[in-house]
């Protein structure tokens, strides 16, 4: 191609701003790599709004199908995170236009139908943004860590509950109190509900999964538990027993299988992944050959996010200029893929909180119900300090069992006549 590689960009908000920011100065290290482009068309909701960023008005439309259908545009960054953009890719691949995208809940729903109509059509659909905005996890799987067979994979992969879940851990305060925090600092949404469920985490995962283990789940189908039940005393506890408290979204090998997994998880107080606060990302790899690596920084933000959106058109370019060929879609959708484990057969160590009553005999009871599921007991904590009403709390760190067997032994404890309310439980990984 002998001419500008013509871009057609749909959304021009937060991502897209910071993306038109650095095409407008690009790094010396952009410019040598010859990123020959010219925006040509850009698609917005509502044309009266002012812009951050200079554009040319004459390029702007509010029709996002006159992007993909103008013949100028040879390549589309879709930036809006609309419902609808699942569409407007569908008619960008199916012209033949490569696509990148920082669209991680279209890709965790659609991804096997898109990667699949990328690669029939000869066009690559690149994503690097979708998963820990400017950290290059993704470029990493599918290149630097191409030799090595991940075992595992553990991430904290939602800055807004990381964020959360710190301050609940410095002793700022409780959960309804630290999540109108993180509204008010704005790294929480005003319905905050796709963070802190977990989901906005499990999506991004299901991304990942692909790749490192070509795994061909949806994000709707991985097991998902949120931080709403976390409270100060499970994150006081953590520390007693030399956790911290984070939502881990973990994916690993399982015989023949994938386990990918979201859930507030215990992880050891000394580990890199513990010490990643505030509301930043990290992502620790496990590879057959380099052993374990971790992934720190930025998870989102306008420039963050922009670099790698600008890292995907970079090597898009650089590739047509090369004369073609695809980057991604035969490695997400080839031999091998891996079906999903199911939850209940994981094997994972647990910490429980029950209030029990504070009677003779009571310990003994619990190390039946536990026993009857062949549970064994790692540790016990049980706190004289904090009688209230005749009840004590008792904290039960198990060695290894199966979900199922722990979810048994949970309703048994619950109907115990010496065990006040629920039984609390959360998962360990001690990575
Ligand atoms: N923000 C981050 O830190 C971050 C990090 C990682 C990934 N992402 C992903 O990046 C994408 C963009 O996020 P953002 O934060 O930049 O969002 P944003 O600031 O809300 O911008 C969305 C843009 O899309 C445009 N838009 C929405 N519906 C449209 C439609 N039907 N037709 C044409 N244009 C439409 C909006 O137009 P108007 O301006 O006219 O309203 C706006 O310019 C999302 O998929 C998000 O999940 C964001």
């Amino acid at each position: 191609m002998d001419r500008p590689v013509g871009i057609g960009l749909i959304g021009l908000g937060n991502v897209a701003s910071g993306v038109v920011r650095l095409l407008g100065d690009a790094p010396a290290a952009v410019r040598r790599r010859r990123l020959d482009v010219a925006l040509q068309r850009v698609a917005v909701r509502d044309l009266q709004r002012p812009r951050t960023v200079a554009v040319d008005p004459g390029l702007l439309t509010d029709q996002a199908m006159a992007v993909v259908d103008d013949p100028r545009v040879d390549l589309v960054i879709e930036l809006t995170g609309a419902p609808e953009a699942v569409e407007w890719v569908r008619a960008a691949l199916a012209r033949g236009k490569d696509v990148v995208t920082a669209n991680k809940a279209m890709l965790a729903e659609h991804g096997d139908e898109l990667f699949g109509l990328a690669l029939d059509r000869g066009v690559d659909l690149m994503f690097e943004a979708s998963v820990a905005g400017g950290i290059p996890i993704i470029r990493s799987l599918r290149a630097g860590l191409v030799a090595n067979r991940v075992e595992s994979l553990y991430g904290i992969l939602n800055g807004t509950t990381n964020y959360i879940l710190t301050q609940m851990t410095r002793g700022a305060g409780d959960y309804p109190a630290m999540l109108r925090l993180a509204q008010e600092k704005g790294f929480a949404e005003p319905d905050p509900t796709m963070d802190v469920s977990g989901r906005d985490a499990a999506q991004k995962l299901c991304i990942l999964s692909r790749i490192a283990f070509h795994s061909r789940v949806t994000g709707s189908q991985i097991f998902c538990e949120g931080i709403e039940q976390v409270d100060a005393g499970d994150i006081q506890y953590a520390r007693e027993l030399g956790y911290a408290v984070k939502l881990l979204a973990v994916a690993k090998l399982a015989g023949d299988r994938v386990q990918a997994r979201v859930h507030p998880a215990m992880v050891p107080a000394d580990s890199l992944l513990a010490n990643t606060n505030d509301e930043f990302n990290a992502i620790e790899v496990v590879g057959s050959s380099v052993g374990n690596q971790v992934f720190y920084g930025r998870g989102a933000g306008q420039m963050p996010t922009a670099s790698a959106v600008v890292a995907d058109l970079v090597e898009l370019v650089q590739r047509k200029r090369a004369g073609g060929g695809t980057a991604i879609g035969d490695m997400i959708l080839g031999e091998g893929a891996l079906e999903l484990a199911d939850i209940a057969e994981c094997e994972l160590r647990y910490y429980l909180r029950l209030r029990v009553l504070d009677c003779p005999g009571v310990l003994e009871k619990i190390a039946h119900v536990l026993a009857v599921e062949r549970i064994s007991i790692a540790s016990v904590l049980q706190k004289q300090r904090d009688l209230q009403g005749g009840s004590v709390p008792l904290i039960i760190v198990t060695h290894e069992a199966r979900e199922r067997q722990m979810k048994r032994a949970l309703a048994a404890l619950n109907d115990l006549r010496e065990v006040e309310g629920a039984p609390r439980v959360m998962r360990i990984e001690d990575l």
